[in-house]
């Protein structure tokens, strides 16, 4: 069961809705010592804008043929096929990414919630980024009707710590 302990990820997760708005993150998130990995690139246009305003990102893909085309439509970007639900294989192209941009296919419906938050937790949890954008208009939606509720301590613990001066 999830405890205080478990989720402790420094990791903040963005949910947009459509390419406009996913895209739309880059200018504001995005600063040249970014070191970024996007998952579901198809023919690298995002992965081109993102190198706009970083000086590393590799652009990932399931499908070879999207990486394909993606390599000689932006030949100086660096593109690899990869399986985003495979984060050993995110792990081993040995970058320390500070964000990581997300947009599969599938992933915006409500019936792939759970398979975008777990995603996004994995990879909160195994690269450490400070950021994941997620293109998910289902999450963009279930996130904006969640509150986490605040933790209150209890009286006696809070007695405690102001004795010991904390
Ligand atoms: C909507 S397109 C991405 C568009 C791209 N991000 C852009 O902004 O131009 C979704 C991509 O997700 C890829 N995809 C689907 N499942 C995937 C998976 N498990 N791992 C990596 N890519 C996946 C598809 O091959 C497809 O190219």
């Amino acid at each position: 069961m999830a405890n205080e302990q478990q989720f402790k990820l420094r990791t903040r997760i963005i949910a947009t809705r459509g390419v406009q708005e996913y895209r739309s993150t880059i200018a504001e998130l995005v600063t040249r010592h970014d070191i970024v990995l996007e998952l579901g690139c198809e023919w690298g246009s995002t992965t081109r804008l993102l190198a706009q305003h970083c000086d590393e990102v590799i652009g990932t893909d399931v499908s070879p043929k999207c990486i394909e085309r993606a390599r000689q439509s932006h030949p100086a970007l660096r593109f690899e096929v990869l399986d985003a639900f495979d984060v050993r294989a995110a792990l081993d192209l040995g970058r320390p990414f500070t964000k990581v941009y997300l947009d599969l296919s599938g992933l915006s419906s409500y019936r792939a919630l759970l398979d975008v938050i777990a995603l996004a937790s994995m990879y909160a949890t195994v690269l450490r980024p400070d950021t994941i954008v997620v293109k998910s208009g289902a999450l963009k939606h279930f996130a904006a009707h969640c509150t986490a509720w605040p933790v209150k301590q209890a009286p006696q613990v809070a007695h405690e710590l102001e004795m010991n001066g904390v």
